[in-house]
């Protein structure tokens, strides 16, 4: 068991190794009573009871809990089980519920405690950790939210073993995001033959932490945690959400490396070791030549336009990031084809 402290709004920590089961039993005894969010699917596989203090709402499974619609079915169950103050929420689940449980416990009450159990890798390494919860508008994702940190993270390792390949592939790009912006280590660990996912859900999460504890609610530093992001969200809203978010951050990485090759003389062989560890795990690296002019579409409109340019984080070298802040469009145009099937 591995335990990292996360200083935020609120400090807390995340315990890495966790029995989920057990932590749903100490959070209900501090609590006079517990409301569990979780997909319906789950709380069924994963056999999640309710108890004398402890409620369950199901919610639909994936994104399409994030919306207001389901956030009101969980404020009305709040209200017929009584939720006070002192009362509590857990989130259990991806990335989707705990985003949908947190904002449930920042916005009931004018805010619960809350405290998230994420059973994909990419709810354990990224949206568990950090404080951003939120719902979808009907007007693009994540547009709706709060920065409200969790009181406690319980990171079981043993749901990783029903995640498809699929998924925990995805959640590992988020995984060596870590590794090239803060972690060489995490670039050997992620090539041994059998992946020791403690280890690499751990030093995942430090980078994270370290990150949040200078820039909780993303002003500057924050953001390079957005390594490969930046063409990763608009590929990933090209593939109308075909691709799941870590296969396009995959891509976007790819992208980033090879900008900063052109612009910040960044090793060919650091560029090279993007596309053979993401693609050692079946990850994308390229998109389609024809898909670009959309592509600049989707970066124009990005959140992370600043008057009217689009922000990019690239490498000097593995653990030191640099804001490319001016790119010229025909050095983005240039750069893409280098990443085209
Ligand atoms: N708050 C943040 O900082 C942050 C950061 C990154 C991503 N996010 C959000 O997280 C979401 C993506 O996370 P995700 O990939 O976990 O998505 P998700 O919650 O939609 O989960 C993906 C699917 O896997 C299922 N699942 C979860 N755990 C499982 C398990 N152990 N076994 C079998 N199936 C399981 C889920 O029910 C769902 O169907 C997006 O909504 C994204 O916006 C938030």
């Amino acid at each position: 068991m591995k335990i990292i402290e996360i200083v935020a709004d609120r400090n807390y920590r995340v315990v890495v190794g966790a029995n989920a089961l057990d932590e749903i039993k100490a959070i209900t005894a501090l609590h006079r009573r517990v409301l569990l969010i979780a997909p319906s699917n789950l709380i069924k596989s994963f056999k999640i009871k309710e108890s004398k203090n402890l409620s369950i709402i199901g919610t639909p499974s994936g994104e399409s809990q994030k919306n207001i619609r389901v956030l009101e079915s969980v404020w009305r169950k709040c209200s017929a089980i009584g939720l006070e103050r002192s009362d509590a929420i857990i989130g259990f689940g991806g990335g989707a519920t705990t985003d949908l449980a947190g904002f449930a416990a920042a916005t009931w009450l004018r805010g619960v405690d809350w405290y998230a159990i994420p059973t994909s890798l990419a709810g354990m390494v990224d949206a568990a950790i950090g404080g951003k919860t939120g719902i979808n508008a009907q007007s693009g994702k994540n547009l709706i939210g709060s920065f409200y940190s969790p009181s406690g993270v319980f990171i079981d390792i043993k749901y990783l073993s029903k995640l498809p390949n699929r998924d925990l592939s995805a959640g590992l790009a988020e995984v060596i995001k870590c590794g090239f912006i803060s972690d060489y280590k995490i670039l050997n660990l992620v090539q041994d033959d059998v992946l020791d996912f403690e280890k690499l859900i751990s030093r995942a999460v430090k980078v994270k932490a370290n990150v949040v504890a200078k820039d909780f609610k993303e002003s500057r530093i924050r953001e390079v945690l957005n390594y490969g992001h930046t063409l990763g969200h608009a590929i990933e809203k090209d593939s109308k959400y075909k691709l799941r978010h870590g296969e396009a951050v995959s891509i976007g990485m790819v992208y980033a490396a090879e900008l900063s090759r052109e612009l910040l003389g960044l090793a060919d062989e650091i560029v090279e070791l993007h596309r053979v560890l993401l693609g050692n795990l079946n990850l994308p690296t390229s998109y389609p030549k024809s898909r670009w002019s959309s592509l600049v579409d989707l970066l124009l409109k990005d959140k992370k336009v600043k008057q009217g340019k689009v922000r990019f984080i690239g490498l000097s070298k593995i653990g030191k990031p640099v804001w490319l802040e001016d790119v010229p469009s025909s050095t983005l145009t240039k750069v893409y084809e280098r990443i085209t099937k």
